[in-house]
């Protein structure tokens, strides 16, 4: 069961940032997590659209110029990382999930995909884009039928394998507290892979490797990855 860490390693330092991400590395995570928001044409890693949980900003993204918000803190003196410098701290050591919520050109994840594969140690395989919007996922399959496409739940819809299927989606990503077995067999038994989240709790990595899941998002990827190794 592969162990992406869930905006980083956000268990050990603030979620979404470099040092995130190098905590996440350093605990020997197969991939990592962000979120990735749009502003003008940047691409920022940031969960919310709104600043004040995670910055010491407050407002929205959209109220303050680039230069502005990089002068924030993100925790521990950290800065919002764009994408680019994330995928710059990466360069190809793991899987990276980029989970785009507030994007609406998502040329601009294409575009750094396709960059990284030639200026950074990555290959496509290395990319999973997921969304709970997925129109946006729709989109960018039409573009890059190649690149790997987790159709994002937060529940447990009945038309789910419509929709994954539609999208020819890799993975189905389902919030961990909906999953059961059945939903999990369903899932194998039309060739989609499942990744649950967020998962951090002993006891439910074990029924998921019992199930055979194929990965979790964990704000703390060295204890599972440990955990699993047991
Ligand atoms: O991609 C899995 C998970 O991150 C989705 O929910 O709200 O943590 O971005 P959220
Ligand atoms: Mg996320």
């Amino acid at each position: 069961m592969l162990v992406f860490a869930h905006r980083g390693a956000s268990a050990d330092a603030p979620e979404n940032t470099l040092l995130a991400i190098n905590k996440a590395l350093e605990q020997g995570c197969d991939g990592i997590e962000i979120d990735v928001h749009q502003h003008g044409h940047q691409l920022l890693v940031i969960h919310d659209h709104w600043l004040h949980r995670t910055t010491n900003g407050t407002g929205q993204l959209k109220e303050y110029s680039f230069e502005q918000l990089q002068a924030l803190d993100a925790g521990l003196g950290e800065r919002i990382p764009t994408l680019w410098q994330v995928m710059e701290c990466i360069a190809g050591r793991c899987m990276l999930n980029i989970e785009i919520k507030g994007v609406k050109d998502v040329q601009l994840v294409l575009d750094n995909i396709e960059k990284a594969q030639h200026a950074l140690n990555f290959t496509l395989d290395h990319f999973i884009v997921s969304s709970f919007d997925h129109h946006l996922l729709r989109a960018i399959k039409e573009h890059t039928p190649d690149l790997k496409i987790g159709a994002l739940t937060a529940c447990n819809p009945i038309g789910y394998a419509r929709f994954a299927e539609e999208l020819s989606a890799y993975s189905v990503n389902v919030d961990v507290s909906f999953m059961d077995e059945a939903f999990v067999l369903d899932a194998k038994r039309r060739g989609l892979k499942i990744f649950a989240y967020t998962v951090d709790q002993q006891a439910d990595l074990a029924r998921l490797e019992d199930w055979q899941v194929d990965g979790v998002f964990s704000n703390g990827p060295g204890k599972a990855k440990a955990f699993l190794a047991a």
